[in-house]
């Protein structure tokens, strides 16, 4: 099909990912630099209007029904609420969703739901105080909790919660589960990626979905409920037979790229058609030099044509022959 983001392995891409900015309140060391990430030029950024022209190309030509807002820390950016309604209004009916480190978030709430935010993810890798300060470089966990608050009291249900598998969110993983299933929150346990800016990432350190599940298993009886659906990167089961949920994206131990649908936006304006490899084609240029939405479209298709098969490090050690670190960081991806 000519009007589909496809690629050379039949996959089709239906879930656009918007990074709207490198900056944020926190520094979660899988994922930035101490010292955060180069700043981006204010007029290197996609404006809320270039945003929304790439989400009606995306909606009405492709079919793509899933926007989610990243950053870094999209509530950092100043335009937040403008870039939702830019959003919605050029595609009412996709499912518009945010991921997020939650701060200030109660105070903005309100006004992004009225812009058109249907849902979010929320990034909680510990309820322990210690632990949360020592993962993001930042004491902020009662900040976060206030957020959390405020999105649950907004009435944007289901709220997911999003944990890295590192070592204090292993420790930390049963009270985790309990503030969840507390809160009525959907979470989710994510194994670490090599996407850290420093290069920290080793294979035999990382906590893999199985000694989790051990360690969730201490606790509480989990029913195995496979995927909502089969592009969902979490494999989810049920808490204590009741309605809770927890999921694992296994990225790694077992990976899920055959089923990948996701297309890729940096704040800068390049797709993305993986989150590995540095492979990255510029729309902004075509946008601000008047490209037509068919020159952006085709240019579009052929960036995602040429998605990998797979990021490769699923199969063994990193794989030197396979495996494609890619210069971004997490936090300049999005996620
Ligand atoms: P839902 O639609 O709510 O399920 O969102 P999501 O899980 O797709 O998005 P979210 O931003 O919450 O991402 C959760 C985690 O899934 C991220 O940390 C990523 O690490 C991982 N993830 C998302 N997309 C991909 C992908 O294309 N490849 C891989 N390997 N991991 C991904
Ligand atoms: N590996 C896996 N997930 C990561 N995230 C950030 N860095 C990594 C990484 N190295 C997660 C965050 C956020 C989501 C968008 O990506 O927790 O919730
Ligand atoms: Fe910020 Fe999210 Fe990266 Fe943590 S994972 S540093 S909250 S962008």
């Amino acid at each position: 099909d000519t009007d589909l983001l496809v690629d050379r392995f039949g996959r089709v891409a239906r879930d656009l990912r918007i990074s709207v900015t490198e900056k944020c309140s926190l520094r979660c060391t899988y994922c930035m630099p101490a010292e955060g990430l180069p700043a981006i030029a204010a007029d290197q950024l996609l404006t809320p209007d270039e945003i929304g022209r790439l989400v009606g190309i995306a909606t009405a030509r492709f079919g793509v029904h899933d926007i989610r807002l990243t950053g870094g820390e999209p509530l950092v950016r100043r335009e937040i609420v403008e870039i939702v309604s830019r959003v919605r209004a050029a595609a009412p009916d996709a499912s518009v969703s945010m991921t997020t480190n939650a701060i200030g978030l109660d105070k903005r709430v309100h006004a992004l739901v009225e812009a058109g935010l249907d849902r979010v993810n929320i990034s909680l890798d510990s309820v322990d105080r210690q632990h949360f300060a020592e993962l993001t470089r930042r004491d902020r966990l009662p900040a976060v909790l206030t957020g959390i608050r405020g999105a649950i009291d907004a009435g944007l249900s289901p709220v997911k919660l999003n944990a890295v598998l590192m070592p204090e969110t292993l420790r930390g993983a049963r009270d985790l589960l309990a503030f969840a299933v507390e809160h009525d929150c959907r979470l989710r346990f994510i194994e670490q990626m090599p996407l850290d800016a420093d290069h920290q990432w080793a294979r035999e350190h990382m906590v893999t979905a199985e000694t989790l599940l051990a360690e969730l298993g201490r606790q509480f009886t989990l029913e195995p409920l496979g995927r909502d659906d089969p592009s969902a990167p979490a494999e989810e089961w049920r808490v204590d037979g009741g309605s809770s949920t927890v999921g694992i994206i296994a990225s790694v131990t077992r990976s899920f790229c055959g089923d990948c649908d996701r297309t890729r936006l940096t704040a800068e304006g390049t797709v993305r058609s993986c989150l590995f490899g540095d492979a990255e084609t510029d729309l902004r240029g075509l946008l601000r030099g008047g490209g037509s939405d068919d020159d952006i479209a085709a240019a579009w298709q052929g960036a995602m044509w040429a998605k990998p098969w797979s990021h490769g490090f699923d199969t063994g050690a990193p794989d030197p022959e396979t495996f494609a670190p890619t210069t971004r960081s997490m936090g300049a991806i999005g996620g």
